[in-house]
């Protein structure tokens, strides 16, 4: 068990890697503690769940609005909640968003913690404080800072995700590699096979040096003014993507990933052989699919909450390893698009 620290201005929060249930039961409340968790995860680890007040949601993305974070709200005052209450998300990165949410939105803000079920939300999206829903086809518009207390990551519990949403964790844990730690790079290629038995020992380290990444980048910027920038590696063509394919998340950012590589040389900041170093180990990890851009990508990406007025912040590469950003006019990332879907049409023709 590794645990690590997040101290920041804003509120702390401990990370406990490869720990277990009994881990937590001490940074729990005796009373007034309330699980937010999911369909899926009810099922399987309903069991586990300490006492407490316990509310479902349907699994998956629908579920992230802003109308089921109110409906949260309102159980939780029918159930006789107040300040002092506790949430604890017990899920993926879904239940982890739209936990994190209610309990920053309920009178003014309640204690939460996560214990982090998915792949991705053990390296991603339970760690780091950031919390969202979507509005319509608008990933994660509407959201807030707010640290949870603890995060519990018990690796056991990744046995029983579907092989799909495994892989979409891949994807993320790829990102922070691909941003920060070439080392980490390839040593997640060298390891593709065990990885995908789930062996948890492999699993394990890999997953505590992609959450070191993390942390480090979230405590040195945790309102992402600057740096924790480039933690959306990917997400700028991911989005638009992953509501317009209806594909998991992690799959999404990395074709986006690999979208933002493709940019990355167009524009001259990276060599080709860097991206197809990527290219390889992505498609190796079955992480891409072969799909043009939708024609509105670019008012879509303008609309997004990282645009500001007619450019955008723009993470792209300069090695495998190493992430800059960069300020992109619309008109530059419309021609990239068009020489991109261009491109895709004639291979696809072949
Ligand atoms: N807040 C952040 O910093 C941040 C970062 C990255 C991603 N995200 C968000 O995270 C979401 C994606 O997270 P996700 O991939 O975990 O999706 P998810 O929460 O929908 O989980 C994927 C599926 O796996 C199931 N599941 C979860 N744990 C399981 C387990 N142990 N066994 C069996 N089934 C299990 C869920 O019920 C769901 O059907 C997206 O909405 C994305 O925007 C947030």
């Amino acid at each position: 068990m590794n645990q690590i620290r997040i101290n920041t201005a804003g509120g702390k929060s401990l990370l406990i890697l490869g720990g277990t249930m009994e881990h937590i039961h001490g940074l729990l409340p005796e009373k007034g503690l309330f699980i937010i968790t999911d369909t899926n995860v009810s099922r399987i680890y309903g069991d586990a769940f300490p006492p407490g007040e316990v509310m479902v949601i349907e699994a998956g993305e629908k579920s992230k609005t802003l109308d089921v974070a109110g409906d949260l709200c309102r159980k939780m005052l029918e159930a006789g909640a107040d300040r002092s209450s506790f949430v604890l998300g017990f899920g993926g990165g879904v239940v982890c968003d739209i936990a994190g949410l209610t309990a920053s939105l309920f009178m003014r803000g309640v204690r939460h913690a996560f214990v982090s079920t998915s792949l991705l939300s053990q390296v991603d999206a339970s760690i780091g404080g950031k919390t969202g829903v979507n509005l319509g086809e608008y990933k994660n518009i509407i959201g807030t800072f707010r640290q949870p207390e603890f995060v519990l990551c018990d690796h056991s519990m990744l046995a029983t995700l579907p092989y799909e949403e495994f892989r979409s964790g891949l994807g993320e844990m790829y990102k922070h590699a691909v941003i920060r730690d070439r080392n980490l790079f390839f040593d997640l290629s060298a390891s593709a096979g065990q990885l995908t038995g789930r062996d948890l020992q492999i699993l394990g380290d890999l997953i505590l040096r992609a959450v070191k990444i993390k942390a480090s980048v979230v405590k040195s910027d945790p309102l992402e003014n600057g740096i924790r920038r480039i933690l959306n590696f990917g997400h700028t063509f991911g989005h638009v993507l992953e509501t317009h394919y209806s594909i998991p998340h992690g799959v999404a950012i990395s074709q986006g990933m690999i979208i933002a590589a493709e940019l990355s040389v167009w524009k001259g900041e990276m060599p080709h052989n860097e991206f197809r170093l990527l290219e390889i180990a992505l498609e190796k990890a079955g992480l891409l699919m072969d799909c043009s851009l939708p024609s509105n990508v670019v008012s879509r990406i303008s609309r997004d909450k990282k645009g500001e007025a007619d450019s955008v912040r723009f993470v792209l590469l300069r090695s495998v390893g190493k992430a800059i950003v960069r300020r992109l006019h619309l008109t530059e990332i419309q021609s990239f698009v068009n020489y991109y879907n261009e491109k895709k049409l004639e291979s696809q023709s072949q």
